[in-house]
């Protein structure tokens, strides 16, 4: 029998949005497993802690065969010789996205010649969308539904409502609501 093709599709996916649940539906196309890999990442401030970005991940990709996620420190070509990937999945949605992830690529090929990177498009509705914007559309608390998974919708609204909390005690805040 001939050896599974295992993709290995990296980020930091705080959170993990539409977008990226449409790369890992067409990864899990072309790969016998597609494993999701949240990389912690020190030198980046994140809003979720890996273990809860892997677990809203797991639920969202709940029914896509194949797929699986986990969370991993160090290098990324080390994580995919771990799990024994023959190639890495990264999203190229704009001209712009094209530099930082060239660089990536062929520092990665010369820290793993025969790992293969796999640059894939996700659908045209989800060219503009990234964490970060999304973030910053739910801590205004501005609609985000289409644009993440159902679980990370909740968690997100969860977190800016109870950090919006800690800046306003909830006694405060109901009082402020019945004075309005
Ligand atoms: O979603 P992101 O933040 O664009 O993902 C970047 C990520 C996590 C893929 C990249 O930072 C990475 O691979 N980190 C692991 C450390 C590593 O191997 N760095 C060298 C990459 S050339």
């Amino acid at each position: 029998m001939s050896r599974p093709r295992v993709a290995l599709f990296p980020g930091s996916f705080d959170p993990f949005t539409n977008g990226h649940l449409d790369l890992a539906r067409r990864a899990a196309v072309l790969f016998d497993r597609v494993v999701i890999a949240v990389a912690h990442n020190s030198a980046k401030t994140s809003l979720f802690t890996p273990e809860e970005r892997v677990e809203m991940i797991e639920a969202s990709i709940r029914g896509l065969k194949g797929a699986s996620a986990i969370h991993f420190t160090g290098l990324l070509v080390d994580c995919a010789r771990r799990i024994g990937a023959q190639a890495i999945i990264r999203g190229l949605r704009a001209v712009s996205d094209f530099e930082f992830e060239f660089q990536m690529a062929l520092m990665n090929r010369r820290l793993a010649p025969r790992l293969e990177i796999a640059f894939l498009m996700p659908s045209q509705e989800f060219t503009y969308l990234n964490s970060t914007l999304v973030k910053e559309v739910a801590r205004h608390g501005g609609r985000i539904r289409g644009l993440v998974p159902p679980i990370v919708e909740r968690r997100l609204h969860d977190r800016f409502r109870k950090a919006a909390e800690k800046v306003t005690p909830p006694r405060a805040a109901s009082r402020a609501r019945r004075e309005r």
